[in-house]
């Protein structure tokens, strides 16, 4: 039987008479530290074992051709009119990180894409992270550029902001690039210094489950939350020249230059200046092999991401609930932009079936929706295959 990558292979051959550069850049998930990127917190995500799969190769003209193969749709336009797409999406990923190389003063011919994936999509499992991570590796492998994976990382986030409109911090497309297998990579958003965190836990596994909420709100009001976290550190600065991003601020500096101002943007940054904090104590946690606190700081990053920070849902806080008191699982919380997708669950592993026997049947008749979940595996991140 073919592999699906021997398919995706012959597909492409079939239709472009050449043979392709086969990329594979990951999802990711984050134990903790959520919406604290662009703030220049710390985040702690690890790439996973879902991953878009990219066959490129380069063209003798001025032609694009992409095909999303999961989806049949096929879309075809010049690297001389390279520009975002209304109303379809998953170009957009694709064209944005092709017109980095465009930016950077590289020469970009003409070239053959087709997608195929397997993070689901509008998971929070940054799907389009995948997407862009794969074209910027494959077309940094076809032209020669030689580009270190920092600077590609940035490259596929810039793709994010410019051609999908997401203001988006840095940790999806840093994680599907330069993820390592069984790690976490605890990463400083400030300056982009990062350190490789084991994390291979006897006994327990890490749970998804999929509220199958497709998160629409997610990319306005994300984009929001950025700009009242950039209006909370503005009103600060008028008293504190020195900070330059909710990292420097302190509970003390919020409920003194924010509070008065505006009780919901005190709401929000209070959130990401605890949720830091919580990062940190959080990898000492792990460093001592202390779980069970590491699992407790991630309900409490639920509570301030669904009753301070304002991104969850109805179906995400039905799921976090339902394990809050049973002793299988360890942690559980949103993951994510919020409004939809998953919740991450750290469980022990032979107690995964009879939860899910049992929150199945309870998520299905109470939301109304389908409920799926995976067992993700913390990979590699971006490779030529
Ligand atoms: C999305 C963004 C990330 C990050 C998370 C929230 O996944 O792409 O940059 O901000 O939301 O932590």
């Amino acid at each position: 039987m073919q592999t699906k990558h021997q398919k995706l292979k012959a597909y492409f051959v079939e239709l472009f008479q050449q043979e392709p550069l086969l990329v594979k850049s990951p999802g990711r998930v984050n134990i903790i530290g959520e919406h604290t990127d662009y703030n220049g917190g710390f985040v702690l995500p690890g790439a996973i074992d879902k991953a878009a799969t990219v066959a490129l190769s380069l063209r003798n003209d001025d032609e694009i051709h992409l095909v999303a193969l999961d989806l049949n749709e096929k879309f075809t336009c010049n690297v001389a009119s390279l520009k975002p797409v209304a109303d379809i999406n998953w170009p957009n990923y694709m064209l944005g990180s092709a017109a980095q190389f465009v930016k950077r003063g590289v020469k970009l011919p003409g070239f053959n894409a087709v997608l195929s994936s397997d993070v689901p999509m509008g998971a929070g499992l940054s799907s389009s992270a995948a997407v862009e991570s794969a074209v910027v590796f494959g077309l940094n492998e076809l032209l020669q550029t030689k580009l270190d994976r920092i600077t590609m990382v940035e490259m596929a986030q810039k793709a994010e902001h410019e051609y999908a409109g997401v203001f988006c911090g840095i940790m999806d497309q840093f994680a599907s690039i330069m993820g390592k297998k069984d790690h976490l990579m605890k990463l400083d958003c400030r300056n982009l210094s990062y350190e490789h965190v084991p994390f291979k836990l006897e006994g327990i596994k890490i749970l998804l489950l999929n509220t199958n909420v497709k998160h629409s709100l997610a990319s306005s009001e994300y984009n929001t939350r950025r700009k009242e976290c950039m209006q909370a550190v503005v009103w600060i600065q008028a008293h504190h020249p020195e900070v330059t991003s909710l990292r420097d601020v302190t509970l003390e500096m919020l409920n003194k230059h924010v509070l008065p101002k505006n009780k919901t943007i005190h709401q929000r940054s209070r959130f990401v200046v605890e949720e830091i904090n919580r990062l940190i104590t959080g990898c000492e946690d792990l460093q001592k092999g202390d779980i069970n606190a590491l699992g407790k700081k991630m309900f409490e990053t639920h509570d301030g991401l669904s009753n301070m920070y304002g991104v969850s849902c109805k179906e995400l806080d039905f799921l976090v609930d339902f394990v809050k008191n049973r002793n299988e699982v360890i942690g559980s919380r949103m993951m994510g932009g919020g409004f939809g997708g998953c919740t991450i669950n750290l469980v022990y592993e032979n107690t995964i079936e009879q939860l899910i026997a049992d929150i199945k049947p309870a998520y299905e008749n109470a939301m109304g929706l389908q409920l799926d979940y995976y067992i993700a595996s913390i990979e590699n991140g971006s490779e030529i295959i």
